[in-house]
């Protein structure tokens, strides 16, 4: 069947109808701008992206080990998620979707659905092992652009990547829970590198990995979000990568329950870079397991080492308002910084209870105690 007649376009069906497939059905500029195209079939939706100013993607079944590949939009695409989007199942790194463009607009109907079913790959292992698994929504080059009200449910591994200017998401749902007992690992909400002016707000993200992580970029602002089961809010690991800046983050007014930490900064041991005007401030936590406030310099491959080095500052950080409580065998507070590497920290309401205090912080700037 050929995959025009997956496509329904109001002002293009004459066309289609008449002309198909000959390229001169899209000559029409004009009414090819103002398109409204309803696509069932993933395929269909990639090859005609660019016939369409609103793409509708109706209860679409993509592929085992294929991409929803809606990239290089026209500039002012709205493309809408409607009914339940899902996958087939192959080991691979994916992304199962990705978009890209300028002033686009992502919207989803009210019931509409993007289902991973990622328990076909959850073995506990995430990314560190075991099944090959696809990452699943890369923002990127999604400039200028807004993201809203999408519900995602069961990611097998990694959410959204984000490497975007002027992105902004908005009430966006991740739903991992289901991988809390089932193996999901390495599930984090949003991972952000090279990035500038990335807004989130109202996020809920139920997960077992970092809720953000920002590993470069500047001007990110993260905003009345909900995190739970994962690793929190987090700016890191920082170093070793091409950018190693992170600069003018915030996050605020949010909250982050039974997860292993409340906030983190952690830089990779012998990198170069510089962290600077952060801020943390109206942060409720509550069932935090290892951590409330973690700052680390001592990363490598991944782990702690205990040994932190100076390479990478972390600068004009200002914690203000974080407050709730941490598990019994949780530490409060802990900072391991390098020699002189962290400085003009502002620190104040930090009111966390129910855990211990650590007896291994270093380097404590001024007017900051463990
Ligand atoms: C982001 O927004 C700023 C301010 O509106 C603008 O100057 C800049 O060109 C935008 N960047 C991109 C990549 O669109
Ligand atoms: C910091 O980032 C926010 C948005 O994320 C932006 O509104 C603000 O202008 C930035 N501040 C500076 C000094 O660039």
């Amino acid at each position: 069947m050929p995959s025009y007649t997956h496509l329904l376009c109001a002002g293009l069906a004459a066309s289609l109808a008449a002309a198909a497939p000959t390229p001169s059905r899209v000559s029409d500029a004009v009414k090819r701008s103002s398109s409204s195209c309803t696509f069932t079939d993933a395929s269909a939706a990639s090859e005609s992206k660019a016939d369409c100013s609103t793409i509708i993607l109706s209860n679409i079944e993509v592929p085992a080990g294929e991409t929803l590949d809606l990239t290089d939009l026209n500039d002012g695409t709205e493309v809408i998620f409607s009914g339940t989007t899902t996958f087939g199942y192959e080991e691979w790194d994916g992304p199962l979707i990705k978009i890209s463009g300028s002033s686009i607009t992502v919207t989803a109907e009210d019931d509409a659905v993007i289902d991973g079913d990622g328990s076909r790959w959850w073995d506990g292992e995430g990314t560190n092992g075991g099944k090959t698994k696809p990452k699943f929504f890369y923002a990127h080059s999604l400039d200028d652009s807004t993201i809203s009200g999408l519900s995602i449910k069961n990611t097998p591994v990694q959410t959204f990547s984000i490497e975007s200017d002027n992105l902004t998401i908005e009430d966006v749902t991740i739903d991992n829970s289901d991988g809390d007992d089932n193996g999901g690992h390495n599930t984090d909400g949003f991972d952000i590198g090279e990035s500038t002016y990335i807004t989130i707000t109202g996020a809920v993200v139920m997960n077992q990995d970092d809720c953000v992580a920002i590993n470069s970029g500047e001007n990110i602002y993260f905003s009345g979000g909900t995190c739970s089961g994962g690793h929190g809010l987090s700016i890191g690991s920082v170093g070793g990568r091409d950018d190693n800046t992170v600069k003018n983050v915030t996050f605020t007014s949010s909250t982050v329950s039974d997860s292993e930490n409340g906030i983190r900064i952690k830089t990779v041991y012998d990198a170069t870079g510089s962290v600077s005007d952060i801020t943390f401030s109206d942060i409720t936590l509550s069932g935090i397991t290892d951590y409330g406030i973690v700052i680390e310099q001592d990363y490598e491959n991944g782990s702690p080492t205990g040994d932190p080095t100076n390479g990478i500052t972390i600068s004009d950080v200002t914690v203000d308002g974080i407050t709730g409580s941490v598990e019994d065998d949780a530490v409060e507070v802990y900072i391991l910084c390098g020699d002189g590497s962290c400085t003009d920290w502002t620190w104040s309401d930090v009111d966390l209870t129910g855990g211990s205090t650590s007896d291994d912080c270093e380097n404590l700037p001024d007017g900051v105690s463990c």
